[in-house]
């Protein structure tokens, strides 16, 4: 007999990516950043570890929405900061979707969609991207209650343009989640369109362009009735103090996140150049990651197999239209080095499956 109610019996539930314990591999699987937080970072988590921490942090994250909303020009009263924005994104299905009602998001993308709207009991309505990751015409779906696109999207790093967000927007029933974990390692992102449509939500973390995925913080963007709605939603003490202290100083430090987002994109384009030499078809990334698909008769599985013997971790993973590619996070440039050397020793050699 189970305790649990019967649809989370039935779910699996999400895997994350592999955090192995030990230090000694080289870890190119979960696009966290391979810099370190700025040293402001660092320096005001120091000075903030002392007796204070006895209390609560402000429930609101005051000083943090205060400067999100300083750089990236609008209000404080728009920002809702999160534990990652994985915190967030529970906190929108659970503030919009039901048992039963429908959640869209396209696939492949991030997997946590689906695992939050079976949480929720809610009907997900997984809508396959074309080939080359732009979104099918069927993607609006009548009655939808809330509708995810990572945009840049994982695990694919593609990326759809704010025009054609905006489009979507104006079609769709319920609110538009944009989850851009990636849009500080390309050009372009919806932010403004919040002015323009009162159903958008941006989605920001810190974990990747910050370097900060062990603080856990995140931040959504979206007009004041939205915000309103979701603090009701979310626990009363979502952000702890340390994370407070840390996001405030890491936005603050606009140029330390800027200068590592150049090093990585210099470094991604240096490693898809080395992918497509070897054979590799690698999918345009606006992200800090690439998703490169194996050539015919190599088998993705067991390169990434036999990289994890020589302790190099990468992304595999088995499902429909990923099981023949690797998902790769930038690293540092000898990082990505000892990658491509060892790619290049496993194709000439031909490990048995491989070629
Ligand atoms: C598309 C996307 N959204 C959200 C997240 C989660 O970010 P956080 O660490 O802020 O919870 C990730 C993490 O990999 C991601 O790829």
């Amino acid at each position: 007999m189970s305790y649990f109610k019967e649809h989370i019996d039935k779910m699996t539930g999400y895997v994350p990516g592999e955090q192995p314990k030990d230090g000694i591999y080289t870890k190119l699987n979960t696009n966290e950043n391979p810099y370190p937080p700025s040293q402001k970072v660092l320096n005001s988590l120091r000075d903030s570890i002392n007796g204070s921490l006895r209390l609560y942090p402000d429930p609101i994250a005051t000083a943090a929405r205060l400067k999100i909303a300083e750089v990236l020009g609008t209000k404080p009263e728009r920002i809702m900061a999160g534990n990652g924005s994985d915190d967030l994104l529970s906190i929108i299905v659970r503030s919009f979707a039901g048992p039963g009602d429908k959640i869209v998001f396209p696939y492949p993308s991030y997997m946590l969609y689906m695992t939050l709207s079976e949480l929720q009991n809610g009907t997900p309505c997984m809508i396959d991207f074309t080939e080359d990751y732009t979104l099918p015409g069927d993607f609006v779906v009548k009655g939808a209650k809330v509708t995810f696109i990572a945009n840049p999207n994982s695990p694919s790093g593609t990326m759809i343009s704010p025009r054609e967000i905006s489009r979507l927007a104006s079609k769709i029933d319920g609110v538009l989640v944009i989850d851009e974990a990636y849009a500080d390692f390309t050009d372009e992102n919806c932010v403004p369109l919040v002015e323009q449509h009162d159903n958008i939500l941006i989605l920001r973390t810190l974990s990747k362009s910050y370097s900060l995925a062990g603080i856990r913080f995140g931040f959504c963007i979206a007009r004041e009735p939205l915000i309103q709605g979701m603090m009701k939603v979310k626990d009363s003490y979502n952000v702890d103090r340390l994370g407070i202290v840390a996001a405030t100083a890491a936005i603050d430090d606009q140029n330390a996140m800027k200068e590592n987002v150049v090093k990585i994109r210099k470094t991604r384009e240096y490693l898809t150049k080395a992918l497509q030499e070897m054979g590799f078809f690698v999918y345009p990334s606006h992200t800090n990651f690439i998703l490169a698909r194996c050539m015919d008769g190599v088998s993705a599985h067991n390169l990434y197999s036999e990289l994890k013997k020589r302790k190099i971790l990468v992304r595999y993973f088995n499902i429909r239209r990923l099981d023949d590619c690797l998902r790769i996070t930038i690293g540092t440039p000898e990082e990505i080095d000892l990658l491509i050397k060892n790619l290049k020793e496993l194709l000439l050699i031909g490990v048995k499956g491989i070629k």
